[in-house]
C-alpha cells in the first residue's frame, strides 16, 4: 500500500558488508580479465590479463576465507545457518510462491538458498581454477601436483568454462531481483549492504 509505515533495524554488520564489496569486484575482475583474454586470443597482453585473472582469484580465495571465518563467528546475520532455511523453501516449492515481499530482517529466504548454491558455485571456480593455474602457467599452490600437467587439463577446463555460466546468471538475476523487490513490494532492498539497514513494512 503506498505511504505504508517502514519500520528499519541494523542487519548487516560493516564487516560482511566490506567482504560483499571485495568478493563482489573481485568476481567482476574474473569474469572482466577472462572475457578480455578470451578476445585477444593468443597475445602477450593475454597471457598478462590471465595472470591478472589469477591473481584476482587469490584475492577471492582471500575473501572467501574471510567469508567463512565471519559465518563461523560473526553475528547473527552473517551466521552460515543463516543461508539453511528450507522449512521456507520447502514452503514456496508447495505453493509455488518464488517472488514473495521480504518480510522478517535478515536474508530473503529464497535468496538466501540462491546465494548458498552460488558460494559453491564459486567454491568449484576456485578449485578448478588453482588446478589450470598450475597446469596452464605452473603457479598457484597445486603446482607441486599439477604444474604443466596438460593430459589432466580438461578435466579442469572444462567444468570451470561451464560455471562460468552460473557466475552471469547469478550476477543478472541478483541485481534484477534487487530491483524488482524493491519496484514491486515498494521497500528499499539494494542499500542493505551499503547501509547495513534493512527496511519492513509495518504491520497493521
Ligand atoms: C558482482 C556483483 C555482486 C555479487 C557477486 C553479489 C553477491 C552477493 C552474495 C553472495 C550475497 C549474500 C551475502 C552473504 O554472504 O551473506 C549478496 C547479498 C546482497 N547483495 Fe550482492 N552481489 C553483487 C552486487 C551487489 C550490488 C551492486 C548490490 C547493491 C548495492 C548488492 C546488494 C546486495 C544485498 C542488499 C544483499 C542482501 C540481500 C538480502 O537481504 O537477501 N549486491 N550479494
Ligand atoms: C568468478 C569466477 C571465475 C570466472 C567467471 C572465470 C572464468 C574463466 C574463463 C571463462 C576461462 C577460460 C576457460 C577456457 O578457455 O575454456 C578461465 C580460465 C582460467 N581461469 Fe578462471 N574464472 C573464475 C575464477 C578463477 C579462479 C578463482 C582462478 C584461480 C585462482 C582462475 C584461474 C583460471 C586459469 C588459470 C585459467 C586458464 C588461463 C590460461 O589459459 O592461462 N579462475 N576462467
Amino acid at each position: 500500500m503506498a505511504g505504508q509505515a517502514l519500520s528499519r533495524a541494523k542487519v548487516y554488520d560493516p564487516v560482511l558488508r566490506i567482504l560483499h564489496a571485495c568478493n563482489g569486484l573481485a568476481i567482476l575482475l574474473l569474469v572482466a580479465t577472462s572475457l578480455a583474454a578470451a578476445v585477444l586470443e593468443f597475445t602477450p597482453e593475454a597471457a598478462t590479463l590471465w595472470r591478472l585473472h589469477v591473481w584476482c582469484g587469490y584475492a577471492l580465495a582471500l575473501g572467501l576465507a574471510g567469508r567463512l571465518a565471519w559465518g563461523l563467528y560473526g553475528p547473527e546475520h552473517a551466521r552460515l545457518g543463516a543461508f539453511w532455511q528450507w522449512r521456507a523453501w520447502w514452503a514456496a516449492l508447495r505453493e509455488r510462491r518464488l517472488f514473495t515481499e521480504p518480510e522478517g530482517f535478515g536474508h530473503h529466504p529464497l535468496a538466501a538458498g540462491v546465494y548458498l548454491a552460488f558460494y559453491l558455485v564459486i567454491l568449484a571456480l576456485l578449485a578448478t581454477g588453482l588446478a589450470l593455474a598450475a597446469i596452464e602457467q605452473g603457479r598457484g599452490p597445486l603446482v607441486e601436483w599439477l604444474g604443466h600437467d596438460v593430459a589432466s587439463k580438461a578435466l579442469f577446463k572444462r567444468p570451470h568454462d561451464l560455471l562460468e555460466e552460473f557466475v552471469w546468471g547469478f550476477i543478472v538475476l541478483h541485481l534484477a531481483a534487487l530491483v524488482l523487490h524493491e519496484s514491486h513490494h515498494g521497500v528499499p532492498v539494494a542499500q542493505a549492504m551499503v547501509s547495513g539497514y534493512q527496511y519492513r513494512k509495518e504491520k497493521s
